[in-house]
């Protein structure tokens, strides 16, 4: 590898120094993993104390996907935010957003890179992007995550590069870097399996633009999962005894199919319940995330390889990594988010989706995002780019939040993410709702039998029952009337507030 010697040493407060009020900013992250660390903070401390000043300073900030804290929560603590996209998960940011300070794009995730090669998504004035080293030619070895950073790299007037020194520098063995060809020059993307190369192990970038360099030596802060709850560890006892059936029916094969599974507490607890489970094959994952549960499935040889775009590792387990850099670096594939997440491949792969939400409704529609169909949770994130095109499309949530007073089956999704033509499978700790094949009032009637908590059962058929005659049966004076008394009284059912079990 290469020493960037001919590159400019900056401290991160002259980095910072150099971003003018107004500036698009394409930050290198996807999750902790892999986030620009130093600079956001010193901009954040810059964009208060010119605050003070009563001077402006707010950016407009794209990223892969969630940051860690100097990027989404420091910048919205300043708030030094105008605008954002794709995804974030920082309460800060959150509350900026939904009270209108700062402007929201929520997109599919692996749309982002074609959208920044197109130019759909403005001018880009500054890339910001962590890595383990750089070459005096150009070549730019990511740390823990890919997502858009080699297109912004690409795309930006001026680049910064974080240089980490706490990551290991053969993560370049993970990473395969490629940047499609605008249509109509595509070819069939070649990837096969989930750990086929098609890349380079570096991200390229013109060495003229590279305006300096800040060194840092700092974790990525990755927080470690919560022990699974009961009602994670329930919700994974249906999805495995449903995979265990579907292999029985000859539904899925025997060899299994590469699985991905979203962010969260459930999704981990689901992807621990399929590792300890004998029956499962060993399988491999083409998803997004790299997490902890993983590890373990990769020292057991339960999971035997792994496409994704970010490590989003606790500390404990990342160090694990690095020292069986020659077990993990062979079977996992880090890849810019347009291809970890492209449709076309996860089509072709077969994969089985695993995604959690926050509310469905009884005739297959799924909000992952919007509260009441107001108030941002995260965003869309790659659950839209998985959910649509997996051979198997399984999504989960809890019956019940916030002690039963909110039912996350309803009669009409106050916002949809994902549609009834999309949606296959519904999980809450209640039961498994197998949808595919069935009309709108046979999904229906499953899904409050099987997903629904008890409480709130009774008020479902008898919307059912009583809506006027349609395909889909939708009351509309009265489809929101759960989310109404919510808003109004603090609860979806006066009088009905029970736990998950
Ligand atoms: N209405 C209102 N609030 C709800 C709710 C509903 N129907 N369902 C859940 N909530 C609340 C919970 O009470 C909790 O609130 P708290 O933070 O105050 O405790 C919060 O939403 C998060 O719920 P939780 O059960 O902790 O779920 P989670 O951490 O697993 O997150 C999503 C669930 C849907 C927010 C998260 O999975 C997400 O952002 N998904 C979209 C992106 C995605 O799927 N990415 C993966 C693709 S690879």
């Amino acid at each position: 590898m290469g020493t960037g010697k001919s590159y400019p040493r900056l401290t991160a407060d002259e980095a910072a120094a150099m971003i003018h009020d107004g500036a698009t900013i394409g930050f290198s992250a996807f999750t902790p993993a892999g986030a620009a660390k130093a600079t956001p903070r010193a901009l954040a401390k810059r964009a208060k104390a010119m605050h003070e000043k009563g001077e402006p300073m707010r950016v407009r900030i794209l990223t892969g996907a969630s940051t860690g804290s100097a990027i989404d929560d420091a910048l919205a603590e300043a708030n030094a935010v105008s605008w954002r996209a794709p995804y974030q998960s920082s309460k800060n940011l959150r509350k900026r957003i939904n009270s209108q300070d700062t402007e929201f794009l929520d997109m599919h995730l692996s749309h982002v890179p074609q959208m920044i090669e197109f130019g759909f998504l403005g001018h880009i004035d500054f890339a910001v992007i962590e890595a383990v080293d750089i070459t005096d030619d150009g070549r730019v070895y990511l740390s823990t995550s890919s997502g858009i950073a080699p297109s912004v790299l690409r795309h930006a007037d001026k680049v910064i590069i974080e240089v980490n020194r706490h990551h290991s520098r053969r993560l370049a063995e993970m990473h395969d870097v490629l940047i499609l060809p605008p249509p109509p020059h595509r070819h069939p993307i070649a990837i096969q399996h989930a750990l086929s190369k098609i890349g380079t192990p570096y991200a390229s970038v013109d060495p003229s633009r590279v305006v300096g360099i800040v060194e840092t030596d700092e974790p990525d802060g990755v927080s470690a999962f919560d022990a699974p709850d009961e009602v994670s560890n329930r919700i994974a006892q249906h999805v495995v005894k449903f995979l265990l059936d579907e292999i029985r029916a000859g539904r899925l094969p025997t060899t299994f199919l590469p699985l991905q599974s979203g962010v969260g507490n459930i999704a981990n607890a689901v992807m621990a319940g399929l590792g300890l489970n004998p029956d499962i094959p060993p399988f491999t994952m083409y998803s997004e995330v790299f997490q902890d549960s993983l590890v373990d499935l990769m020292f057991d040889g339960k999971l035997t390889g792994a496409s994704a775009t970010s490590l989003t590792l606790s500390e404990e387990q990342l160090q694990r990594v690095y020292e069986h850099m020659d077990l993990f670096s062979r079977r996992i594939v880090l890849r810019p988010q347009e291809l970890s997440n492209n449709p076309g491949v996860v089509r072709r792969l077969g994969v089985i989706a695993i995604n959690t939400v926050l509310e469905f409704d009884m005739f297959g529609c799924a909000n992952s995002t919007h509260v009441c169909g107001s108030q941002l949770m995260n965003g869309v994130g790659g659950s839209g780019d998985f959910v649509r095109n997996a051979y198997l499309s399984i999504l989960v949530a809890p019956s019940v939040a916030k002690g039963g007073k909110i039912s996350a089956i309803v009669p009409m999704c106050s916002h949809v993410d994902h549609n009834e033509h999309s949606t296959q499978v519904f999980v809450t700790e209640q039961g498994l709702a197998d949808l595919r094949g069935l009309g709108p009032r046979e999904r229906a009637k499953r899904i409050i039998n099987v997903c629904a908590h008890p409480a709130y059962r009774d008020y479902l058929h008898h919307y059912l029952a009583a809506a006027p005659q349609g395909h889909i049966p939708h009351d509309l004076r009265k489809c929101f009337e759960m989310h109404l008394n919510l808003m109004d009284h603090g609860t979806m059912l006066p009088g009905v507030e029970v736990g998950a079990g």
